[in-house]
């Protein structure tokens, strides 16, 4: 399984990339917004941190502005992959730049009819938003189960399941357990997966049984 990390803070990026465990990175207007930074100068720096996919989100609404914007993301660095919302108009700019080689991600999918029609479009990836789903009552993991079922059951869709609105760990490992390809974390919740108090515990009584030992390794 594949993780993105889904912020367009720099310095997160930097620290969390080298753990060496960071595949691609997500951002969306939200998070361009809360970083406070200029589009374009972070979508480049980012890409240049990390070698995977980067989705940036274009913010025009009807098909051709759409694909004006996601032609010049494309641009900015060859593993730049332009996110575009899960519309009509989106959908037929994601197939538009699929043409001309450009990865894409269809973004704010919430039913299974709609990640059918992504792949359809020829999307790279596909993201369904669990967290928000799981936020009005909904069964936000029941959707990746759907999509994941409907994609297996045609070998020739290529589209890449990215679960994104991922709240906590455990969204995460019931993602990995119906095999979706890739999930987005946000920073703190690729921290959060690191720890267990057993290993803090544990780790403790190591080291100090080692300090009685008087040894050093170097
Ligand atoms: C990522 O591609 C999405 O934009 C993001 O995961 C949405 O997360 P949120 O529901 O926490 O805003």
């Amino acid at each position: 399984m594949k993780f993105f990390i889904d912020t367009a803070d720099i310095k997160e990026i930097r620290d969390l990339a080298e753990t060496g465990l960071v595949d691609g990175v997500t951002t969306n207007p939200s998070l361009v917004a809360k970083s406070g930074r200029n589009f374009i100068d972070v979508v480049k720096e980012i890409c240049a941190i990390v070698p995977g996919p980067v989705s940036a989100e274009v913010t025009a609404t009807d098909h051709a502005q759409m694909l004006r914007e996601g032609r010049k993301l494309a641009k900015l660095a060859s593993n730049v992959c332009v996110k575009v919302p899960l519309t009509p108009d989106g959908l037929k700019t994601c197939k538009a730049l699929r043409g001309d080689g450009t990865q894409v991600n269809v973004t704010l999918c919430f039913s299974a009819a709609q990640a059918l029609l992504a792949a359809k479009a020829g999307a790279s990836f596909i993201s369904p938003f669990v967290g928000r789903l799981d936020d009005i009552g909904t069964d936000g993991m029941g959707l990746i189960a759907d999509i994941v079922q409907i994609y297996d059951a045609y070998p020739a869709i290529e589209t890449e399941v990215l679960v994104a609105s991922v709240r906590h760990p455990i969204h995460v490992i019931a993602a990995a357990k119906m095999g979706a390809d890739v999930a987005t974390l946000p920073p703190t919740v690729l921290r959060q997966m690191f720890n267990h108090p057993l290993t803090d515990k544990g780790l403790a009584a190591f080291l100090a049984d080692w300090a009685k030992t008087g040894q050093s390794i170097l």
